[in-house]
């Protein structure tokens, strides 16, 4: 069984540790806790072929960028994480592209997906579909909106980045 070390970054509070957290225990996190580091493991399994998958939920507050750089080292496949109900959090995300590229090396096809949080608070949203449809077309990295809450698209995030890593 191949393994892979996946690593997911974003802002405070957008919702980096509901995604985890539904993926691997399929509960949903209602309080927020922010976190320092906390490392999970799944197994999953993508048409009969089964990929043993270390989650790294990294923190987003700004006092443990420092470890960023070692975890882009470790990671081989990146969540980038926004909420969608906070524009602001759609902007911290190229700042980490760019910092992935340059760690990896600027010319290695580094797998990442981008993910749109909070789908379910309709009448929170800040961010329009089309906004991040431009920004992801330019940047050539798929795109999912999820809801941790509700268990909206949160396997299709690991499905998409394992099957990007396994044709490296
Ligand atoms: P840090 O660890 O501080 O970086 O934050 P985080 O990105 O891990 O955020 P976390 O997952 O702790 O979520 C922050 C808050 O948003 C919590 O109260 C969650 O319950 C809430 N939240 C996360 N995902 C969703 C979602 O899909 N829908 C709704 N309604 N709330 C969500
Ligand atoms: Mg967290």
């Amino acid at each position: 069984m191949r393994h892979f070390n996946v690593v997911v970054l974003g802002a405070g509070g957008v919702g980096k540790s509901a995604l985890t957290v539904r993926f691997v225990q399929d509960v949903f996190l209602e309080n927020y806790d922010p976190t320092i580091e906390e490392a999970y493991r799944r197994i999953l399994d993508i048409d009969g072929v089964k990929t043993s998958l270390e989650v790294l939920d990294t923190a987003g507050a700004e006092q443990f960028t420092a470890l960023k750089e070692l975890y882009i080292k470790s990671g081989q496949g990146f969540v980038l994480v926004f909420s969608l109900t906070q524009e602001a959090s759609l902007r911290e995300l190229d700042n980490l592209r760019q910092q992935i590229h340059r760690v990896k090396g600027m010319d290695s096809d580094v797998p990442i997906v981008v993910v749109g949080t909070k789908l379910d608070l309709v009448t929170e949203r800040e961010v329009a579909r089309s906004t991040i449809q431009c920004l992801v077309a330019l940047w050539k990295i798929p795109f999912y909106e999820t809801s941790a809450k509700r268990d909206w698209h949160i396997n299709d995030v690991f499905q998409e980045l394992v099957k990007q890593m396994l044709i490296r």
